[in-house]
């Protein structure tokens, strides 16, 4: 019996991804390797939305590649694979494209967003139909399930809807409609400054974020500095004290202990003991992690090597995908 198959991918619009993205999605990907048919991709096509300089989106690719795999995604178990490498992600989503409303693909709120913030010279083409790349990357191998955050629900949904239209035009089976796979377990982290916004890359203040390839000095100090709550008890309560629940949060996901037994060890206890400690863990954690990433980064040939495998790997399961495509759309 195959194994669900599963698939998810990150930009490589950073030189490092932040503990948010480790703990909300990495970790995620690691355990979903043993009961799925994963593939992991660096999607440096979506990336071409964000201008960037070539030799730094080139590094980033590998950086994100390398932080995939000190993570412990395992190319022995799952493909790991750069999305450029794999024509057949553009192929795709051209003919999803053209069987894509304008209205449909207008609607999507990121999209709304964006085009807003930049005006629409400012926007580009690229950029809205980015949701159908992304749902060529998830039908071109007959994807099961996509682990999805909230934001993107919606281009997920689009994605199905692409889907299941396929089937109704050209028969059963042209596409597989993809379910999305929600990890209640999943850690969401908060920006140390501002606790009610999510860690992200776009953090207003670089003090908020723990970047993985961060010096770990910098890191234990921007613990210590967290914006904590009025008050002094230890105590997880999101609404009411955000930013200790947050450093909880993260203590319990990088320990593996439970919030209850952190609120027990910390009761009668200052803030400052809990971000000394947490400072820490977090460092324990990230110096072997940067470790691993740069023995990655250090050795660029193999790195390479290890990626092309995974291309090819890739590349087989996608050309049966598309021939069956073109061949019930007629090219
Ligand atoms: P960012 O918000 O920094 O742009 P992305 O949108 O590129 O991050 O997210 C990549 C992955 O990391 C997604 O699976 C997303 O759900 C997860 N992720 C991002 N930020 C967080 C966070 N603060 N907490 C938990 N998971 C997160
Ligand atoms: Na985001």
């Amino acid at each position: 019996v195959p194994r669900p198959r599963i698939f998810s991918g990150m930009q490589p619009t950073s030189d490092s991804l932040h503990l948010g993205n480790y703990l909300g999605a990495l970790t995620n990907w690691v355990s979903l390797q043993d009961d799925y048919d994963a593939l992991y991709c660096v999607v440096d096509l979506h990336a071409l939305t964000v201008a960037t300089d070539p030799a730094l989106l080139r590094d980033r690719t590998r950086s994100t590649a390398a932080q995939y795999l000190a993570a412990g995604v395992d190319p022995a178990r799952s493909i790991l694979f750069v999305q450029s490498h794999v024509a057949e992600h553009a192929e795709l989503a051209w003919v999803l494209s053209c069987h894509t409303g304008f209205g449909e693909a207008g609607r999507m709120t990121q999209f709304k967003d964006k085009s807003a913030r930049h005006g629409s010279d400012g926007t580009s083409v690229g950029l809205f139909t980015y949701p159908l790349l992304m749902a060529a990357d998830i039908l071109l191998y007959d994807t099961n399930l996509v682990p999805v955050g909230e934001d993107q629900r919606q281009h997920l949904e689009l994605s199905r809807n692409v889907a299941q239209r396929l089937n109704a035009r050209f028969g059963p089976g042209t596409a597989v409609v993809p379910e999305p796979h929600i990890v209640k377990a999943t850690a969401k982290i908060y920006d140390l400054q501002d606790p009610t916004a999510k860690m992200s890359k776009s953090a207003a203040s670089p003090n908020g974020i723990i970047e993985l390839r961060d010096d770990p000095k910098v890191v234990a100090k921007r613990i210590r500095s967290a914006v904590t709550d009025a008050g002094r008890e230890i105590r997880f309560d999101p609404e009411g004290k955000p930013g200790v629940s947050n450093l909880l949060t993260i203590f319990a996901a990088l320990t593996g202990r439970s919030i209850e037994a952190l609120e027990g060890e910390y009761a009668g206890r200052g803030y400052g003991d809990l971000k000394k400690d947490l400072a820490e863990v977090v460092v324990d954690f990230l110096a072997p992690f940067q470790t691993r990433v740069s023995g990655y980064l250090e050795d660029p040939a193999t790195l390479d090597d290890l990626l092309a495998d995974g291309a090819e790997r890739a590349r087989a399961l996608a050309r049966e995908t598309l021939e069956r495509v073109y061949d019930r759309l007629g090219l």
